[in-house]
């Protein structure tokens, strides 16, 4: 190395070494989405996820949507408020803050996965480049077996208003679950009625657009719980799902419809390798922060 080249090396580490700040300013933000039932600011979720993410990637600007004015709201909105006008809200957040003009990493929590696919999707600017889905479901739930969480009482009153008719117009409107409601055994309506995941699954029509936008990716990276007791079926957090026509048997995402004609563009992804499967022992959500940090940590750096 030419002497020259050896001072400037050196002038740097000394920096670096004054400023432990800098130099690590270089990681892309990490913006996060909760799951149904729970809030941005949830100390024992989001926000100890947020404050692990603080301490492993010193200096990182970590953003937890919060979906709605309050804390309260949020977790509300979870429920009830439609999913298009949700992700559009996200959008809108994203694009006004100054810190992610640069890019951002994104990590979704259960349904915050599917509703940061409709981000990557629908608002390519400021440009996501790494999703991490964690238990997210991309081809949507046929049941509620359980509910995460202290909110049971409004899960048996979901799991009822599912049943009784996902596809009418007013439950689809007022109902978050019913939006990624996927009932194998009635397709078509799913197809026409479903507001959310059938148009960003591009069940209808392809829209191009989102096609190229989620091929901008990096990496799409999901997460799947093996023994998850609150997602059915646990293959749509691999984007698997049951196969047409009958409630047992499933097929992978690389046998479905939308891969073989690459509706999406996953296919061209999966040939990139752009696309990244990965299991983690337990229910839904739970992992240890070793996993976390063996695993997920890899793609935020
Ligand atoms: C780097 O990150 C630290 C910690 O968040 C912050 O105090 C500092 O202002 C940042 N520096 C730059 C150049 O953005
Ligand atoms: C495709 O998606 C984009 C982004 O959401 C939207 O603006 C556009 O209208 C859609 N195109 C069609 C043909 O629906």
């Amino acid at each position: 190395m030419p002497p020259a080249c050896l001072l400037m090396g050196t002038l740097w580490l000394l920096l670096a070494a004054l400023n432990p700040a800098w130099g690590s300013n270089n990681t892309l933000p990490l913006v996060m989405w909760h799951g149904m039932g729970d809030s941005c600011c949830n100390p024992l979720s989001m926000g100890a996820i947020k404050k692990m993410v603080e301490e492993d990637l010193p200096g990182v600007y970590v953003l937890s949507l919060m979906i709605g004015k309050t804390i309260a709201q949020d977790t509300e909105n979870g429920f009830f408020l439609d999913v298009n006008t949700q992700v559009s809200m996200a959008c809108e957040q994203l694009a006004q803050d100054p810190k992610l003009k640069g890019g951002y990493n994104a990590m979704g929590f259960s349904q915050g996965g599917q509703f940061l696919r409709a981000v990557a999707q629908r608002c390519p600017s400021p440009p996501m480049k790494t999703l991490i889905s964690v238990g997210g479901q991309h081809q949507g739930v046929y049941g509620l077996p359980r509910c995460p969480g202290e909110t049971s009482h409004i899960c048996d009153w979901i799991r009822k208003m599912l049943n009784s008719g996902a596809y009418r117009d007013l439950v689809q409107k007022h109902l978050v679950q019913a939006q990624y409601w996927h009932d194998p055994l009635n397709e078509d309506l799913y197809r026409t009625h479903s507001l959310f995941l059938a148009d960003v699954n591009q069940e209808r029509m392809v829209n191009e657009s989102y096609k190229k936008n989620l091929q901008s990716l990096e990496k799409f990276v999901m997460v799947k719980f093996l023994q998850d007791s609150v997602v059915d079926p646990v293959d749509s957090e691999w984007f698997g799902f049951y196969k047409p026509g009958q409630g047992t048997e499933t097929e992978t995402l690389q046998e479905s419809a939308l891969y073989k004609e690459d509706r999406l563009g996953l296919a061209a992804m999966e040939k990139a390798g752009k696309l990244v499967f990965l299991a983690s022992e337990g229910d839904h959500l739970q992992f240890s922060r070793e996993w976390f940090d063996a695993k997920l940590l890899p793609y935020l750096r």
